[in-house]
């Protein structure tokens, strides 16, 4: 090798050394400065207090470092606090990981049930307001900048109008001669009450509102709808009036369920509304698809206000929710009920003029209530032995119909570990073969059972069970005490509580079956 070759060797090697010196060094700043620009303020039980305090408005995000839909989220609530970092108030948007120990007792006192819970914190959270926007970057933007402003913006211009009314959405508008006197602060404090539910406006220029030429004299609120009449109107400003005045209008006379982004508003109110439901699941390609639609509607508008809520579906987009009421494309046009204390009725191939009387033998309350299950297994000689709707009364082991329907269960004796699981549910799936061990380990014993249930193929009576999610594992116990497991999921933690709790409540077996009924 040349002395040249050798020292221009030595060259590329200084270089090269320092080429990786600059780009570890810009690596490392570029992260530090990274680090800097996050905008969503971290928030634990040590700060959270002291930091909402400090602001006029403020949204918090209640995690959980394993929730699914807050990952989605993250990087969109993220953005979303760059951009908002910049408006005019500024507007902070923060997190706290409400599945940490120490933060649990926060996410206790601001009612986190499930994840992401968003709340919106105004006057350094004296108030606490739900967050009812979206979950990307844009509409939360929007959503929000709307919140940080009035209620009830003034609508003054054609500009406003086409600024602050979508046609896809539900809008509210007071109009008043004046603004002043109880009508318009009533309507503020609805205003007020309702703006993460709804659009709220207020104009003195009836001409400028969506129709609105009729000659408006005196204080009156409108909803405007992109269904059904399209607006309704009143006069009765009582704040309570007001509030059930706009939760029955803004609920089509058939809400259609499909997956548009505008039509989720209504397909989730209907599902959150009280009343009891009635479903039509019809293929659009249906030859009398008219016919079916017409009467439909005609039949709900009889219902109207009296309890019962319709909703109207294309096959098609209706996969899931056959599904869930364990119905398949060939038993359609299918209608459902679900009544509001959860019974389920169906009624399968139905053809129009049966939709009529059908509703009326339910409201008189001549329908049999229809349970989904799973076909009775065949063989069931595993040790984790298979329980499903349709046999919860023939295997006796089975704990809930009978403590309304057949007492002697209670004389038989069993223990019975029960889980119900979901077949795409993780932690059941983990829970599986430690089941099979339990049941293996109590194999010579004939009166424990460990048994398992199919909580999406089977419905399960919620007089006795409180499923919230899979798996939900319970324990009868050979004297009846009927208890949800809630320790570890280890199979010697469910062998001890099996062994320690089998006899429960036996001494006062009658007066424990006394306080169940
Ligand atoms: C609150 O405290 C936590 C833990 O000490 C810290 O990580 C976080 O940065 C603090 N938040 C703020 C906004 O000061």
């Amino acid at each position: 090798m040349s002395k040249l070759a050798m020292a221009d060797s030595r060259v590329h090697k200084l270089l090269l050394l320092c080429v990786f010196v600059i780009l570890s060094s810009t690596v490392s700043i570029s992260s530090a400065s990274e680090e800097e620009k996050e905008y969503v303020l971290t928030l634990d039980h040590s700060n959270f207090s002291e930091i909402v305090s400090k602001h006029n408005f403020i949204v918090v995000e209640f995690y959980a470092p394993w929730c699914g839909h807050c990952k989605h989220l993250a990087p969109e609530y993220e953005k979303a606090a760059s951009v908002l970092s910049t408006n005019e108030p500024a507007i902070a948007l923060a997190k706290v990981d409400a599945d940490a120990e120490a933060n649990k007792e926060l996410a206790g006192k601001y009612e986190v049930q499930g994840f992401p819970t968003i709340k919106i914190l105004r006057n350094g959270g004296e108030k606490i307001q739900e967050y009812n926007g979206p979950r990307e970057a844009d509409g939360i933007v929007t959503y929000l900048k709307k919140q940080v402003g009035p209620a009830s913006p003034e609508i003054k211009t054609k500009e406003d109008v086409e600024r602050l009314i979508d046609d896809k959405k539900i809008f509210i508008v007071g109009i008043f001669p004046k603004f002043s006197g109880k009508e318009y602060e009533n309507f503020m404090v609805l205003a007020d009450k309702l703006r993460s539910d709804y659009d709220f406006g207020h104009t003195s220029n009836a001409k400028l509102i969506p129709h609105g030429d009729s000659s408006v004299t005196k204080p009156t609120l409108r909803l405007l709808k992109p269904f059904d009449e399209l607006f309704v109107d009143t006069q009765n400003f009582e704040v309570e009036s007001m509030e059930k005045f706009i939760d029955e209008a803004s609920i089509p006379l058939v809400t259609l369920f499909d997956q548009s982004d505008d039509n989720q508003p209504f397909v989730s109110k209907y599902f959150n509304s009280p009343d009891s439901k009635a479903m039509l699941f019809l293929n659009y390609d249906h030859e009398k698809k008219k016919l079916f639609m017409s009467t439909y509607h005609e039949v709900a508008g009889l219902y109207k206000g009296k309890g019962l809520v319709f909703l109207m579906g294309n096959v098609q987009d209706s996969e899931h929710i056959l599904e869930y009421f364990g119905l398949t494309k060939d038993q359609t046009p299918a209608l459902v009920l679900q009544d509001n204390k959860g019974v389920k009725y169906v009624s399968q191939n139905v053809q129009a003029d049966h939709i009529a009387p059908w509703l009326k033998d339910f409201t008189d309350g001549k329908l049999k209530p229809y349970i989904k299950s799973e076909p009775i297994p065949e063989t069931n000689d595993e040790p984790v032995k298979v329980v499903v709707s349709k046999s919860l009364k023939d295997m006796i082991i089975f704990l809930i119909n009978l403590l309304s329907i057949d007492l002697t269960i209670f004389y038989l004796g069993f223990t019975v570990l029960l889980e119900i699981y979901a077949p795409w549910c993780g932690h059941c799936q983990k829970l599986a073969p430690i089941l099979d061990e339990v049941a293996v380990s109590f194999e010579k014993d004939p009166n424990i059972v460990i048994a398992k249930l199919d909580g999406t193929k089977n419905d399960i009576p919620g007089d006795t069970f409180d499923v919230k999610g899979f798996p939900a594992v319970y324990f009868r116990s050979s004297g009846g005490k009927l208890v949800e497991y809630d320790g570890n999921r280890t199979k010697e933690d469910l062998i001890e509580f099996i062994q320690k709790n089998r006899d429960a409540g036996s001494e006062s077996t009658s007066e424990s079956v006394k306080d169940e009924l």
